[in-house]
């Protein structure tokens, strides 16, 4: 469902790429966790697959469309939540639930619905006649999250998407992704929580340094490491590297 072939990108010539030679696929159905340290290129990734960057090589699609030759098919079948959510504030949470709709074309009733329902389940019914400027960090990413569901996508990106969330929010979330799956969905975040990536996805990728350290279930991570008693933080922490100038051990 989601494949990227030899994916580089370079912010800076005078740099090492952000992304270096990638190569992954998320098949349909599945939960991908994208792991890797502070910089080592999960966001830039995500901004290639989702078409608000453009990588220099390689090629990235999602279903059937490519991220360079068909970015609008593309922006429709995904719902994306990025590192940062931006809102106009001044807007209450209602008002740019709707503006999302609109943008996606949802007719009015289903997206009077799938707002009731989403902001229902995650606790945000109350504030949604509120501004979002007077919403907390945890109510955006709530927003944030339920903006991406709105228009009934078949794939869910998401970065970094607990942040700010309580553990009920959290909880909540997790439940969503799987239930969007088993419905034949798809998801790819990432994440920097080791214990949800290990409980929830089905497979994972370790990014270190803008290239691919590791990738598949956690079982294959393990026998890959050769360390069966091995958790998802000791193979993460064995395979990306602690300082700015040490070699990669792996
Ligand atoms: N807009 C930008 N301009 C220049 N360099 C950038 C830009 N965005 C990211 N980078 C660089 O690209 C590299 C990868 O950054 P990226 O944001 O993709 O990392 P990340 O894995 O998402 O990190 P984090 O876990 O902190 O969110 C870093 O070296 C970063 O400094
Ligand atoms: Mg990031």
């Amino acid at each position: 469902m989601i494949m990227l072939q030899s994916v580089t990108k370079r912010y800076s010539q005078s740099k090492p790429p952000a992304v270096d030679n990638m190569t992954l696929s998320v098949p349909q159905g599945k939960i991908f966790g994208f792991l890797g340290p502070n910089g080592a290129g999960k966001s830039t990734t995500i901004k290639m697959i989702v078409g608000l960057l453009r990588q220099d090589s390689g090629t990235i699609s999602v279903g059937p469309y490519d991220n360079i030759s068909d970015p609008v098919a593309l922006k429709r079948a995904i719902g994306y939540v990025p590192d940062e959510p931006l809102f106009y504030e001044n807007m209450t949470g209602n008002q740019y639930l709707r503006f999302i709709a609109d943008i996606f074309e949802v007719p009015k009733t289903a997206a009077s619905e799938r707002i009731g329902k989403w902001a229902k389940r995650f606790t945000l019914t109350e504030a949604l006649d509120d501004r979002i400027s007077s919403y907390s960090r945890g109510m955006k990413q709530k927003l944030g999250v339920i903006g991406a569901l709105i228009h009934d996508c078949k794939v869910l990106i998401l970065d970094e998407p607990m942040v700010g969330l309580d553990p009920r929010a959290s909880f909540t979330l997790k439940e969503v992704m799987r239930e969007f799956c088993n419905n034949g969905g798809t998801v790819f975040f990432s994440t920097h929580v080791m214990d949800v990536a290990e409980r929830l996805c089905d497979t994972v990728g370790i990014i270190n340094r803008g290239k691919l350290a590791a990738c598949g279930t956690f079982a294959e991570l393990k026998n890959s490491t050769g360390e069966q008693q091995a958790t998802l933080e000791q193979i993460f922490l064995e395979l990306t590297d602690g300082e700015d100038e040490t070699t990669v051990a792996h």
